[in-house]
């Protein structure tokens, strides 16, 4: 990331420096819509993020430029202040949520940048939010907790960006810690670091973007989570989390085919991530693997949320010998994640490109990524 174009422009714009802060985006090994049943997801902060430059400027107004998007937006406080361009709803969003929660804050200036690709599953929203509501709640003196800090993020999706997420986006990103993978019970909140070296037993990670689209705003989103409530009412239950195939089956008649598949996905999911963090205590990747191709061909046959563009991204993976490949994040495009022993990973790059440049017309985007801190003063 260079900080100092954000400065440049930062003081370009306001005419001093203020102070940086930064929170990454995240990757998922596996436990993908899990997070809105109450299950369990396994997300890691990567070393791609959002930066933002912040002064208060003793003003009830924020003045925020978006480096990036050469775009500026001036907006105040009140609800009735929300700005129009969306990247600015996020803001706008945490610091509405900040004030509901009795957080007393007034205006600044930012200028912000990232180097998260913007839908390709890597939660380049929740590193934003979680910029800006850790940053206000140093400059202000807030004291807010840091997983109050992550649900600030999540309620600003809510009611400011019309995603129903969950939490695991926002909870990575402020809780990230390099070299470590967290396993978090959605439901009771509590989670566990995860030390996560592949390469040291001869594993390399690496995300391949299809370059579809992925934009979970206005996206079916919310209706796979509608679609999982439903059946959890059926079966009496808060969240679908702890239920089995058993009590699935036996309300089989009373709900939809569709809700059916969509239940039968997010059970067969907490099993897999309970199955991936054993093997990985025993340095089993190849299990590890295993699970990620049966949870990519769940999230594409049950859930319904790939595309062929990422069926044929995991398709090659597997008959290039890969461990495991799945699609990464909510889904409707963006990346695979792939799990690859380190001697098939350049002829799985350079087979993976070529077959997808012949059928597509483009290269896929590779990225590596390595397992960073989470939200932080710079
Ligand atoms: C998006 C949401 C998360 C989670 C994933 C799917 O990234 O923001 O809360 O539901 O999709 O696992």
């Amino acid at each position: 990331m260079n900080v100092k174009i954000i400065n440049d422009k930062f003081v370009e714009k306001f005419g001093a420096s203020g102070e940086m802060f930064t929170s990454p985006g995240r990757i998922n090994l596996i436990g993908e819509h899990t997070d809105y049943n109450g299950g369990f997801v396994f997300p890691g902060a990567i070393d791609k993020a959002m930066v933002a430059e912040i002064r208060l400027n003793d003003t009830d107004k924020v003045r925020a430029y978006a480096v990036d998007l050469d775009d500026y937006a001036e907006f105040g406080l009140r609800e009735e202040d929300a700005p129009t361009a969306s990247w600015a709803r996020y803001i706008f969003g945490v610091c509405r949520e900040i004030q509901k929660r009795g957080g007393k804050i007034g205006g600044f200036d930012t200028a912000f940048a990232g180097d998260v690709p913007l839908g390709a599953g890597m939660s380049s929203s929740a590193a934003l939010e979680s910029t800006f509501a850790n940053a206000l709640n140093e400059l202000f003196s807030l004291g807010i907790d840091r997983f109050e800090l992550a649900r600030i993020g999540q309620s600003t999706e809510h009611n400011y960006c019309g995603v129903k997420c969950g939490i695991m986006d926002q909870f990575a990103s402020v809780f990230g810690k390099a070299g470590h993978l967290m396993r978090l019970d959605c439901r009771s909140m509590e989670f566990e670091y995860f030390p996560f070296d592949p390469e040291k037993h001869g594993y390399k990670v690496v995300l391949l973007d299809s370059v579809v689209k992925h934009e979970l705003v206005g996206s079916p989103y919310n209706d796979r989570r509608a679609s999982c409530e439903r059946v959890a009412t059926v079966l009496g239950q808060e969240f679908l989390r702890g239920a089995t195939m058993e009590q699935l089956d036996a309300v089989k008649d009373k709900i939809s085919e569709e809700d059916y598949k969509r239940a039968r996905y997010v059970i067969g999911e907490e099993q897999r991530v309970m199955d991936v963090c054993e093997a990985l205590k025993r340095d089993d990747y190849e299990t590890v693997g295993a699970r990620m191709y049966e949870t990519h061909w769940g999230m594409s046959l049950d859930y319904e949320v790939s595309c062929e563009e990422l069926d044929f991204l995991a398709t090659v993976a597997k008959e290039c010998g890969v461990a495991g490949s799945r699609i990464m994040g909510g889904g409707f495009g963006g990346c695979t994640i792939n799990l690859v022993k380190t001697e098939l990973y350049d002829n799985f790059i350079a087979t993976v490109k070529a077959k997808f440049a012949e059928r597509y017309g483009h290269e896929p985007k590779v990225y590596s990524v390595v397992i960073s801190d989470g939200a932080r003063r710079m």
